[in-house]
């Protein structure tokens, strides 16, 4: 059994992808506040985006087509963060809400299919980075407090 090269890339893209949609987004975002949960998504993103290259290395997982989609990514990102800068903070919140649910069932497939414990472990993690995205989207659509609970507690035990 191996992994399907499209799930594989999806991770890796994901994040480098996720990356520039939050500081683009941080960037053109007025309100200090909104300015700063921005920030604060990206550095989940940019502590997986670690963890997924960590990973790839070890159990030598090489991507080749890696720089091109990387590169696609990047720049998708950053149009899509700017959007997402500009729009009006509850719509930006649903479109995010959106797109985090759109990358679950890869990763949930990915970490059924785990070919090892080190590996279902790891897809686990990335799995609960998304599902902390939607949370803070989902908890920012409904005015809840503490929004970033799950990012933070992510971002804390991986320190
Ligand atoms: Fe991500």
């Amino acid at each position: 059994m191996q992994y399907s090269y499209h799930d594989l890339n999806h991770v890796y893209q994901g994040e480098i992808y996720g990356i520039q949609v939050f500081g683009a987004a941080a960037k053109l975002t007025w309100k200090i506040d909104d300015k700063k949960k921005w920030l604060r998504l990206q550095q989940l993103e940019i502590q997986t985006l670690e963890r997924v290259e960590q990973h790839f290395n070890k159990i030598n997982k090489s991507l080749p087509s890696v720089e091109w989609y990387g590169a696609y990514g990047k720049y998708k990102g950053r149009i899509d963060g700017a959007a997402l800068g500009l729009l009006p903070w509850k719509l930006a919140m649903r479109f995010l809400y959106w797109g985090s649910k759109k990358s679950q069932p890869i990763y949930h497939r990915l970490k059924e299919l785990a070919l090892s414990d080190e590996d279902k472990q790891f897809f686990g993690y990335i799995l609960a980075h998304e599902k902390s995205i939607e949370y803070f989207a989902k908890s920012e659509l409904f005015n809840q407090k503490d929004s970033l609970i799950e990012v933070n507690r992510l971002l804390e035990a991986h320190k």
